[in-house]
């Protein structure tokens, strides 16, 4: 009895102290060495206090404070700070800066203020920090960007001034710092583009602001400019040119704005003999409907092109003439219904290439051109209306190991159009209208690993044998099978260790029928004798 009593007490005065503890650690001021002579410190309200702390071999600190901000109330000189380098005030939860700013941390490098509910950056705030290098200043509530400000930072090579709410920047306000290199004001409120010169910018985003009336002119400033990211904004018109403004441009985002052509104009201005030195252009998701011919001629170092997610109607057959070094073009989500004849001949560097959601209804024997695709690997058709794939039309592909025939309206496979593939890897035929895949088809897939054929017609496979020898992963649900020839595929399956139960999915949950009984007890195949029994029909009706 005496015991329990005591056990009682001990845990009671336990479950008392926990909170209290927790309460006390939280508030209390305390640094701990990172690795070398980074330090982390807690609850450090003031840079008065971080200055008591800071010993003469630290070089960066990182303060996380619990619940209160820091502040800069001092009015003598903190000559501890003049030893750090980089300094995080990212988990500081708020930063309030007096008449002195930063002033006494002469020798930073780094400094890190996001999440620091700063609205202005000052002028005042900045002076004395002429060494610093990188300003992570993202996530704040800062309005508008000042030279007088900025050329406090005579040596900064990194700018992060993203999701802010800048709507206005001056002119040249980075002119004097000629040594920033990146400038990121991604996710802000700017309506132009205003920065005027910076000249030694290699990176620049203004993505996801309100840029609506914008020319290349704009950026007249920036010679040196390699990327340029204006994703997300309201452009309606590119210029012309744009390589007179920015001559080593080499990267250029302007996804998602809605803008509504591409002109061979837009590539024009001064580039060398070597052509334009573009590697990577992403259009996606404006609103271009048509590709004219040559319109990319002049990008002949151009590696990745993405046209996905716009009204592409017309592709004129020499649209992509000019681009030898391309290596991905994305064209899926557009509403392509015909592919001209030698569209895509001479691509022969090309890797990747998707046209997928589309709805394109033929592929001619002419699409691909004669040249070899040595590189061609990755081919996506899925989600067309394509009812005729000519006989030829993969014969130039023979290096793809990757074909996207996924919902489209084929009724039949061609064994002259797979002769070529023998390294096919992946084959999606899933939600097709195919009632048979015939037996030299399938012999040719020495490399399969995956098929899909799931939601076509088929009501049996020729005896698979010794064909499809690599396969690891088949879809069959969906299909009308007669239940011996599934019997049989399944047998076959599980007897080569192949997967093809997809889960979770309606079939094999039992919710719908996986075979249709015949009134014959062995497999038919033979196509004639299915339709006389009309199996499709009856499984139809189910
Ligand atoms: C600044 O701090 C934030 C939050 O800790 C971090 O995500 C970001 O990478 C840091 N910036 C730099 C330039 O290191
Ligand atoms: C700027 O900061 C944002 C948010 O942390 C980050 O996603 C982005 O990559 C940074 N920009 C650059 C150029 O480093
Ligand atoms: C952008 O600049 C143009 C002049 O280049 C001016 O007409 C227009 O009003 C400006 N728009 C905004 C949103 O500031
Ligand atoms: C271009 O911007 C879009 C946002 O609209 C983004 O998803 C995409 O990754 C960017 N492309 C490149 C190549 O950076
Ligand atoms: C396939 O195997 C079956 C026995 O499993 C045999 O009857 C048939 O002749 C074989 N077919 C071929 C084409 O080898």
């Amino acid at each position: 009895m005496f015991e329990v009593q005591k056990m009682q007490q001990q845990l009671f005065v336990l479950l008392l102290l926990l909170p209290l503890r927790q309460v006390l650690s939280k508030d209390v001021q305390e640094c701990q060495l990172l690795q070398h002579s980074n330090y982390i410190c807690r609850e450090i309200e003031s840079f008065k206090q971080l200055n008591e702390r800071v010993q003469s071999n630290w070089q960066s600190v990182r303060i996380v404070n619990e619940h209160r901000g820091i502040e800069n109330d001092a009015t003598t000189p903190l000559p501890k700070l003049a030893e750090l380098r980089s300094l995080d005030l990212s988990d500081s939860k708020g930063l309030t800066l007096s008449e002195n700013g930063f002033r006494d941390f002469e020798a930073l490098e780094q400094l890190n203020i996001t999440y620091c509910q700063l609205d202005k950056l000052q002028a005042k705030h900045l002076q004395g920090i002429v060494q610093l290098r990188n300003l992570d200043a993202s996530f704040n509530d800062i309005q508008e960007i000042s030279r007088n400000a900025m050329e406090q930072l005579p040596n900064l090579v990194y700018a992060n001034l993203s999701n802010n709410l800048i709507a206005s920047v001056e002119l040249h306000a980075f002119k004097d710092l000629k040594h920033l290199q990146f400038l990121d004001m991604t996710t802000n409120e700017q309506g132009n583009v205003t920065i005027g010169d910076c000249p030694s910018l290699l990176y620049l985003s203004i993505s996801n602001n309100n840029v609506r009336d914008f020319a290349w002119c704009h950026l007249r400033g920036l010679p040196k400019l390699r990327e340029l990211h204006l994703h997300s904004n309201w452009l309606e018109v590119l210029d012309t040119a744009l390589f007179e403004t920015l001559p080593e441009l080499r990267v250029l985002n302007v996804s998602n704005n809605n803008i509504y052509a591409v002109s061979p104009e837009l590539f024009t201005g001064a580039s060398g003999e070597q052509g334009a030195p573009l590697l990577l252009l992403d259009y996606s998701s404006n609103n271009v409907r048509v590709l004219p011919d040559l319109v990319f001629s002049r990008l002949n170092r151009l590696e990745t092109l993405n046209l996905w997610s716009n009204q592409l109607s017309e592709i004129g057959s020499k649209a992509f003439v000019g681009l030898k070094a391309l290596r991905s073009l994305r064209l899926q989500g557009n509403k392509i219904s015909r592919l001209p004849d030698n569209v895509f001949a001479n691509l022969n560097n090309l890797e990747r290439l998707d046209l997928s959601r589309n709805t394109i209804r033929e592929i001619g024997s002419m699409v691909f051109g004669e040249t070899l695709f040595r590189r061609l690997t990755q081919l996506d058709l899925s989600v067309n209306s394509i009812e005729v794939l000519h006989p030829l039309a993969f014969a130039s592909l023979p290096f793809l190991q990757s074909l996207k025939l996924k919902s489209n309206k084929l009724t039949h496979l061609d064994v002259r159009m797979f002769a070529p593939l023998r390294r096919l890897q992946v084959l999606t035929l899933s939600e097709n209208w195919l009632p048979e895949i015939e037996s030299d088809v399938l012999t040719l897939f020495e490399q399969l690993l995956s098929l899909e054929i799931n939601n076509n017609r088929l009501t049996f496979l020729p005896a698979l044998n010794a064909t499809l020898s690599q396969l690891r992963r088949i879809s069959v649900e969906g299909n009308p099978w007669q239940c011996a020839c599934l019997d049989e595929l399944t047998s076959w399956l599980d007897t080569r260790k192949v997967a093809y139960a997809n889960a979770p999915n309606a079939y094999f949950s039992g919710q719908k029928p996986l075979c249709v009984v015949t009134p014959v007890a062995h497999c038919i195949r033979d196509l004639v004798a299915v339709r006389a029994h009309s199996i499709i029909e009856s499984y139809d009706k189910i």
